[in-house]
């Protein structure tokens, strides 16, 4: 039976479990990234361990969502995760480097290797034929301590792409048109494997901001063939040594299969207030635009910025337009400052960031009230760009550019002929902001100055639990929802018992005071609860103030697993309906949990308030019973011969 390019890789790399789809695997990992927001936990995590050496090949360290420096605690943890790398061996980006996905895609992602990385968009590596997948910070710091991660064995999607693109779409416009067919639910437990004739049309940046977002699908991971495109790409980063030919077997068997003929995608748009609320750019009436932002992980390529360039050279940024740009990375920038295009955008109108995260993270620039904000970048949940009230639709950088110039959101199709941008044969490439651990690493100490707090360590589960609903949620809840991550908070990364006093703020004002009067509790969710990113602060915070269990309709994957890890108890409604049966403030009751989750028994769930009862179910593995057990993943690792 043939295989798909996803199980090749998996099997290339298994070490232990059977490759069939829902088992629970480990695989070696080749690769770590992390960013800053989750690298503090990270390297707390780490350094917990009591490690000496990492067990990967590579692993890098970037800082590039939090670089603002208005007070001490960015700074400190600069400082704190540079000498975490220099101690463990892991490679140091520093703020002002680039984002990390365009700079491991530019720098260091290898077809065909497994990379996971503390941050949801880490599949943007699969444009290169990685597998790439994003995962809890705890996962990562196992993941270089052990050298292995524990995944449940995806099921896969295979999106034939046929046909060719019309002028002026591009790769945003097709991910986008794949999230309003598939909707932000549609790769959840598939790993999405794109195959087919019009592969070829597209660069290895192009792919990148395909598989950027299939995190906004719900997928494990995104990934394409590692073909003569792969080559070339890696040949002008000067990496020709890390190019292997990588496909699908001809006769491959999938779980699942769709074609996506790519001439009949035209300029699309994610409207308010999520990124699968698609429609045609051409079939909204004229929207007056506030703000426009480009750049991000999902869009700040050579590539994509220089069709910026071309399309701004010459023309006025509209008057009523603030235009932010901020590059991938470093290198981009050079480039574009040595050809001349930063001047074409300088001169336009535009203010030029740092090569940095920024008004992706609400880092800087967040919108004036009641905005409407139009930005390339893959998410645009209700106040994450830093204002509550303001609208933000997610578009290609061509739709940006244009936009920009007519001040209302434009279908650029209606604006003449398309830029083309030539790629230079060579890639500007200097590792100048890059800091290499040193060859003796024996004598080195982390530095850990006063915003780094030690995270939270649960307890042992107990055998029945008991508490008030603190809480009750709608659907689609995300990270950003349970744990904001505005400019104001993103400091206190590593500063848990601060960051306890915003939990869910933006549905209730009083959590934080909830849990502390009922000293913990319960919260109850709708579908896909958690779903956005990695965050593992959407566990650690609700783990220090005491929440026990999330019961909902379905869980995101990567915040499960974040649940799991934190030692809090991740539990699904056998009858969806039984929802309706618990209210805020209820008193609830968990009898005999552990004995059910070891013999696979359903969950009692009594609400005493309401004396009523329902059933539960755990969907995990046996490991993750043993590590809920435990009390968290760290308890687990530190008491189990790994
Ligand atoms: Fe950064 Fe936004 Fe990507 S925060 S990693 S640019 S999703």
């Amino acid at each position: 039976m043939g295989k798909s390019l996803t199980y090749k890789i998996l099997e290339k790399n298994l070490l232990s479990g059977t490759l069939k789809p829902g088992n629970e695997i480990s695989v070696k990992v080749n690769q770590t990234l992390t960013q800053d927001s989750t690298g503090t936990m990270v390297y707390l995590q780490l350094e917990a361990m009591g490690i000496k050496d990492i067990k990967t090949d590579l692993s890098a360290a970037y800082i590039d969502h939090n670089t603002l420096q208005a007070g001490f605690e960015n700074a400190d943890d600069h400082e704190f995760i540079k000498s975490a790398a220099a101690k463990y061996g892991i490679i140091y980006s520093k703020p002002g480097n680039g984002i990390c996905h365009q700079l491991h895609l530019e720098r260091f992602a290898k077809p065909g290797d497994i990379l996971i990385g503390s941050d949801s968009h880490t599949p943007t590596c699969g444009g290169l034929g990685m597998l790439s997948i994003g995962a809890g910070g705890l996962d990562v710091a196992v993941g270089m301590a052990k050298g292995s991660y524990y995944l449940k064995a995806p099921k896969v999607l295979n999106i034939e792409l046929v046909g060719k693109l019309n002028p002026w779409v591009s790769a945003k416009d097709v991910i986008l048109y794949i999230l309003k067919e598939l909707t932000v639910k549609g790769g959840v437990g598939y790993v999405v494997e794109y195959s087919g004739e019009g592969v070829k049309a597209l660069s290895v940046t192009d792919r990148a901001t395909i598989t950027n977002m299939g995190a906004e699908l719900g997928a494990t991971t995104s990934i394409f063939p590692s073909d003569e495109i792969t080559k070339d790409f890696l040949i002008r980063q000067g990496r020709e040594k890390d190019f292997v030919p990588l496909s699908k077997d001809d006769d491959a068997i999938y779980d699942k299969k769709i074609i996506i003929n790519l001439s009949d995608i035209v300029p699309m748009t994610a409207m308010p207030h999520s990124p699968d609320n698609v429609v045609k750019v051409s079939q909204l009436d004229k929207i007056k635009i506030d703000q426009i932002a480009i750049g991000s992980c999902t869009n700040s390529s050579y590539t994509d910025l220089m069709k910026v360039a071309k399309i701004l050279k010459g023309k006025k940024v509209h008057e009523d337009v603030s235009l932010v740009i901020s590059p991938g990375s470093s290198n981009i920038l050079k480039m574009m400052a040595d050809n001349g295009a930063l001047a074409d955008l300088i001169a336009a109108g535009a203010r030029i960031l740092e090569a940095t995260c920024g008004p992706c993270i609400g880092m800087g620039q967040a919108p004036k009230s009641n905005a409407i904000s139009l930005r390339t970048f893959n998410r645009n949940f209700k106040g994450r760009c830093g204002t509550k009230n303001a609208e933000v639709y997610l578009v290609s950088p061509e739709t940006a550019a244009v936009s920009a110039i007519t001040g209302y959101l434009t279908d650029p199709s209606t604006f003449g002929n398309m830029p083309v941008v030539e790629i230079p044969e060579k890639f500007h490439v200097h590792e100048n902001y890059f800091i290499y651990p040193p060859k003796d690493r024996s004598n080195l100490e982390v530095v850990m100055g006063p915003n780094i707090k030690p995270f939270p360590i649960n307890e042992a589960l107990n055998k029945n639990i008991y508490g008030k609903v603190l809480l009750k949620t709608g659907d689609n809840i995300t990270t950003d929802d349970i744990m904001p991550s505005n400019a104001k908070l993103l400091p206190y990364r590593s500063n848990i018992p601060e960051l306890s006093k915003y939990c869910f703020g933006t549905l209730v004002d009083d959590f934080c005071n909830r849990a502390n009067e009922y000293k913990g509790g319960f919260v109850i969710g709708g579908e896909n609860y958690g779903q956005g990113s990695s965050r593992e602060h959407a566990a650690l915070v609700p783990l220090y103030l005491g929440v026990k269990a999330v019961i909902a309709k379905s869980f995101a994957r990567i915040h499960k697993a974040n649940l799991i890890n934190a030692g809090i108890l991740p539990l699904v409604f056998k009858d969806k309906d039984d929802y309706a049966y618990f209210d805020e403030f209820d008193d609830i009751k968990v009898n005999d949990v552990i004995n059910s989750l070891e013999n696979e028994l359903l969950i009692e769930l009594i609400n005493k308030t309401k004396n009523i009862s329902v059933q539960l179910i755990f969907e995990g593995s046996k490991r993750d019973i043993e590590i809920l057990k435990s009390g968290g993943y760290l308890n687990f690792v530190k008491n189990h011969a790994y």
